[in-house]
């Protein structure tokens, strides 16, 4: 279908949605499944939302193998939250955790582990201003720690581990999944938990997925705040309090879209294809400079830079005259940022690239 009335949105997130899921969505705002009420409307003790929950639960436990020793969770707050809780559940007294930190997401994710406990640097990409992911064979792992933590992209620097870590054997990894969740497989079995923020790949802000084993679940002390404890969100299937029932209904959406579109290697397939659009087009351009080392690309956030700030001001300010939005880089590392998620479509990019050659033309 042709979108007249909507440009083409590259921001990092809340980033763009599947057009079949934002036209399903306006209907069921207004009637859901004939309901005669919106799902916004809806009870979160109803059976309708009911069924909503159970179903985007079983989808994502479809589409990811979840393996049955592990509970799908979907916890408020934001990823930033989760910075926090999962120390607070997971980082007893007496024994340290260790993080991998490869961006600014991860450094915050430390800082908060640190004010509950002995969160130590295992590795850092900090050197190279974080645009390399340095071998995980150079992180020095505390003995026995009990958990380590890895952003497995990092959304402002542009760089995505390309495959799992390995850790110490036994020790659970910890993944902050917020900007690449669903964009290619993944091996849950590999993760003591994966957390994401819905605002990239799942769909709008307001709820984080937590895929979390069972026996992790119940490690964190019970006196904690209530809203705290994981433990709380797996006994009332994360209805303990009234959830955020449009942002799960969404991802549910959103689930299923990618399920119909082939699921988690198409997803794949069709990522590097994007992805790979962009970076052969910089790295036979004189004038693009592509930030990120090549072994770390991410290709989810594709970060560049044109020859001076003020051509990269030039840049976002005429792209957005063509109909680019939110390509200016995070303000802490400059230069232009293609965040180009699940939802990003292949003519999407291959308007950007030719915006890209237009502007080198012009400006070269
Ligand atoms: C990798 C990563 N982790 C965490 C966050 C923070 O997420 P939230 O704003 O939901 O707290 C972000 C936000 O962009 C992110 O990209």
């Amino acid at each position: 279908m042709i979108t007249t009335d909507r440009i083409i949105n590259f921001g990092a997130g809340p980033a763009a949605l599947p057009e079949p899921v934002l036209r399903q969505a306006q209907q069921d705002i207004w009637n859901i499944q004939g309901s005669g009420i919106g799902i916004m409307e809806h009870s979160h003790r109803g059976s309708l939302f009911d069924r909503i929950l159970t179903e985007t639960e079983t989808e994502i436990r479809a589409l990811a193998a979840v393996p049955d020793n592990y509970k799908v969770l979907f916890v408020q707050g934001g990823a930033s939250t989760q910075f926090a809780m999962v120390p607070m559940n997971l980082l007893p007294k007496g024994r340290p955790a260790d993080y991998l930190i490869t961006g600014a997401w991860s450094k915050k994710a430390l800082k908060e582990a640190k004010l509950f406990g002995d969160a130590r640097v295992a590795l850092s990409g900090e050197d190279s201003k974080f645009t390399v992911i340095p071998s995980a064979n150079t992180a020095t792992y505390s003995d026995n720690p009990c958990y380590v933590h890895v952003t497995t992209n990092n959304t402002i620097f542009g760089t995505q581990w390309k495959s799992e870590p390995t850790v110490p054997d036994g020790v659970p990894l910890i993944a902050d999944a917020s900007s690449d969740i669903f964009s290619r497989p993944i091996d849950v079995s590999r993760y003591g938990m994966i957390y994401a923020g819905a605002q990239k790949n799942l769909g709008p802000s307001g709820i984080v997925l937590v895929i979390i084993r069972d026996d992790l679940v119940e490690q964190g002390p019970a006196d904690l705040p209530t809203m705290f404890q994981y433990r709380t969100f797996a006994k009332e299937r994360s209805l303990y309090n009234t959830p955020p029932t449009f942002a799960i209904y969404m991802v549910g959406e959103v689930v299923k879209w990618i399920r119909d579109s082939g699921g988690l290697s198409a997803m794949a397939e069709r990522n590097e294809e994007k992805a790979g659009l962009l970076y052969d087009f910089l790295d036979q351009s004189a004038f693009y400079t592509a930030t990120a080392d090549a072994g770390s690309r991410s290709l989810m956030n594709v970060c560049f830079r044109a020859p001076s700030t003020d051509l990269d001001a030039a840049f976002a300010k005429a792209a957005v005259g063509r109909g680019l939005e939110g390509l200016k880089g995070h303000r802490s590392a400059g230069g232009m940022r293609a965040s180009i998620y699940n939802a990003c479509r292949r003519e999407d990019v291959v308007s950007l690239v030719e915006f890209m050659k237009e502007f080198e033309r012009e400006h070269s």
